[in-house]
């Protein structure tokens, strides 16, 4: 991997933040040599490590193994506390309700409308999701199987993930923004039994047809018998007889009481599909026990959880951030978490300050992308006023470059909150590489040290290490959030992170250490993108692009954006007898809207006669990222390329 000659440079001269002395005061680890004892520790005594780290869970039998695991050329597999058994609502709930926090907010729900908000206390909580799994129960959900989730942010879609981990059943939460293709995929993947989702969601002043999009995707045949609808609002809504049910309606017909369910710590809890080097988008499929320990101890750690905390994660429950940060991670924590239905931008981008304000939220977490549209707003719309409650903020999603951070520390934290970069994917189910607030100095631009357990390499295409300067980054040893398979294809799973080095997971993404041992993310090695903090595979657009009759053939990559990171740009050649236009671009970007959903449509699509490929045929993409980022003097050696025409002709524009 060649780095950038700024990239080092930044690397070499950035400003260093230390810990604050009143964070370090009070922090659970408190300096760098206890943060050193407890990860070395975690390295070498993991056994222990983790069974006296699995006490901070409640158990129904207390495990005795902790990790056993074979990551062997032929065989890869890894499991956590195997004998232990749990269950991940009870302890997100029950034992708070237990330990005399009946009363204490446990969600606040703030609607895109700032006048509506709505709070479920620990306690009502507890008969919501008792409620809800008895509705699951009703219609025939058993242990093992599978529901979809596709709603808005509303509390209710907490409240059907921990119901259907109080029965034991797994959920896969599509993001409300997919089309309906995108849901039928998963639907049918998955093999859902039910699918709980809304009448409609309500974002950025949009009213977006969700149970339409459901009628939609259930034209296709799947194993789906039912559907439940969550009222967003009073509008006339088609119900389907026998299939659709009110949630209202099902909720008012069950008892409130349903005991959580003894599960294996090893039984699945979610699949949460992501993107990839394929076509099709794969399900990462995650346990009980170890991902609950992860989420909830990197959330107690990273974001310096205390008592009185309220929380806000920006991150859609469709996303892992979502799952790992808004509900499981600070629920088992006993926090109090904010679920927050709007965007950034609407109303008015100052809009997340006064739902800081209003809540009064002490530990804020988004995304680069979300800091850089609002910096693009100015500093002059940033009221410190309403930001007087925070003390820490965090970011998650992409490389944050300086600039944004040394805003986000300046504007919105007033000098006074640590800015808590977190790197990790949904593969990994919770933070692996990020700065303690108590004992890290911070770095802009460098998501810091490993967490506990974490055993990061970095190594080159030979598998020669070369941690100094740069390559990419393997995690050497399993960690309790780790996904245990891809769902359906576990051959699928080894091939695509075991394969490029035995024993060692492939995260995908190249980083280099500094000589103080700190990780610097470098973006990712594979053709996947990150658009506005949204992981996009470019296959899969390209495959939604050559779904369309008129589309012969299609590349697609990125490039940076200042505000969302990366964009995408399509090369397309047309088949015989279609034309360019403006109207056929416009349609191939509706068509990969109705295919995938409006976060995958690339910002321009160009029309070409021929693409850049070896003489074996593969289209040589890494040229195709040269011309698309006007770095022709980058584009190296030509000599594989089989019709140098193909560069000309694509490059008459640059
Ligand atoms: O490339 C890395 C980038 O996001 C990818 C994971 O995306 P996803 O599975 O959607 O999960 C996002 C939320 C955890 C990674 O492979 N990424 C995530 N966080 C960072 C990051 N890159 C640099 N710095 C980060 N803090």
């Amino acid at each position: 991997m060649t780095l950038e000659p700024n990239l080092l440079s930044l690397i070499h001269k950035s400003p260093i933040f230390p810990p604050f002395p009143d964070i370090q005061k009070n922090a659970e680890v408190k300096n760098f040599e206890e943060y050193e004892h407890l990860y070395e520790s975690s390295i070498h005594h993991e056994e222990a490590f983790w069974l006296e780290q699995a006490k901070t869970l409640d158990w129904m039998r207390f495990p005795s193994k902790g990790l056993e695991y074979n990551w062997s050329k032929d065989e890869v597999w890894h499991r956590f506390f195997s004998d232990g058994e749990l269950n991940v609502s009870f302890n997100a709930i029950d034992r708070h309700v237990r330990n005399g926090k009946k009363d204490k907010p446990a969600l606040i729900w703030q609607a895109e409308d700032e006048s509506e908000h709505r709070t479920l206390t620990f306690g009502q909580l507890k008969e919501e999701v008792e409620r809800f799994a008895n509705v699951l129960k009703k219609h025939g959900v058993k242990k093992g199987d599978r529901i979809a989730i596709y709603m808005p942010m509303v509390l209710e879609q907490a409240v059907a993930m921990l119901a259907s981990a109080r029965i034991g059943a797994i959920h896969s939460v599509v993001f409300g923004g997919f089309s309906s293709e995108s849901l039928s995929y998963r639907l049918k993947d998955a093999d859902c039994k039910l699918i709980v989702t809304s009448n409609v969601a309500k974002r950025g002043g949009k009213i977006i047809p969700l149970k339409e999009m459901v009628d939609k995707a259930l034209l296709e045949p799947c194993s789906c018998q039912k559907v439940i609808v969550f009222r967003r609002d009073e509008r006339l809504t088609p119900m389907v007889a026998g299939r659709d049910l009110w949630y209202h309606e099902e909720m008012a017909s069950v008892s409130p009481i349903c005991p959580p369910e003894p599960l294996n710590a090893e039984d699945p809890l979610f699949i949460l599909y992501t993107s990839g080097s394929t076509g099709k988008p794969k399900g990462a499929l995650h346990t009980q026990g170890g991902y609950l320990l992860h989420a909830s101890l990197s959330h107690r750690l990273y974001f310096d959880i205390k008592e009185n905390d309220v929380y806000w994660c920006t991150a859609d429950l469709g996303w892992i951030t979502g799952h790992s940060y808004v509900v499981y991670g600070p629920l088992a924590n006993g926090t109090t978490t904010l679920l927050f239905e709007g965007t950034p931008t609407f109303p008015d981008p100052a809009i997340f300050w006064r739902v800081i304000n209003k809540h009064q939220v002490t530990k804020f977490y988004t995304a680069p992308t979300v800091i850089r549209s609002l910096m693009k707003e100015g500093a002059s719309l940033i009221n410190p006023d309403l930001l007087k409650s925070l003390k820490l903020l965090g970011t998650v999603g992409e490389p944050i470059n300086p600039e944004a951070w040394i805003w986000y520390y300046d504007n919105i934290g007033q000098n006074k909150c640590p800015v808590i970069d977190t790197w990790w994917q949904t593969e990994t189910g919770g933070i692996m590489i990020a700065p303690l607030p108590g004992c890290h100095s911070l770095k802009p631009g460098s998501a810091s040290y490993p967490f506990f357990g974490i055993k990061p390499g970095i190594y080159d295409e030979e598998g020669e290490l070369c941690v100094h300067t740069g390559g990419g980054l393997y995690i050497e040893k399993p960690w309790p959030g780790i996904m245990r398979t891809l769902w359906g294809d576990h051959k699928k799973f080894i091939e695509t992170y075991f394969s490029k080095k035995v024993g060692a997971y492939f995260t995908g993404d190249g980083s280099i250490q500094d000589e103080a041992g700190c990780y610097w993310l470098l973006g990712r090695m594979d053709d996947v993108v990150n658009i506005s903090g949204h992981r996009i595979g470019t296959a899969e657009v390209e495959s939604a692009l050559v779904s369309h009759v008129a589309v012969a053939e299609s590349a697609v990559v990125s490039k940076p954006h200042e505000i969302k990171g990366e964009l995408l740009l399509a090369y397309v050649i047309l088949v015989n007898g279609f034309l360019p236009s403006k109207e056929l671009e416009e349609q191939l970007k509706q068509h990969i809207k109705n295919e995938i959903g409006a976060i995958a449509v690339p910002d321009t699509i160009k029309f070409v006669s021929s693409l850049p490929k070896t003489r074996s045929g593969k289209i040589m993409r890494r040229l195709l990222r040269c011309i698309a980022r006007g770095e022709l003097d980058k584009m190296g050696d030509l000599t594989t390329l089989a019709d140098p025409n193909a560069i000309e002709e694509l490059t008459k524009d640059n």
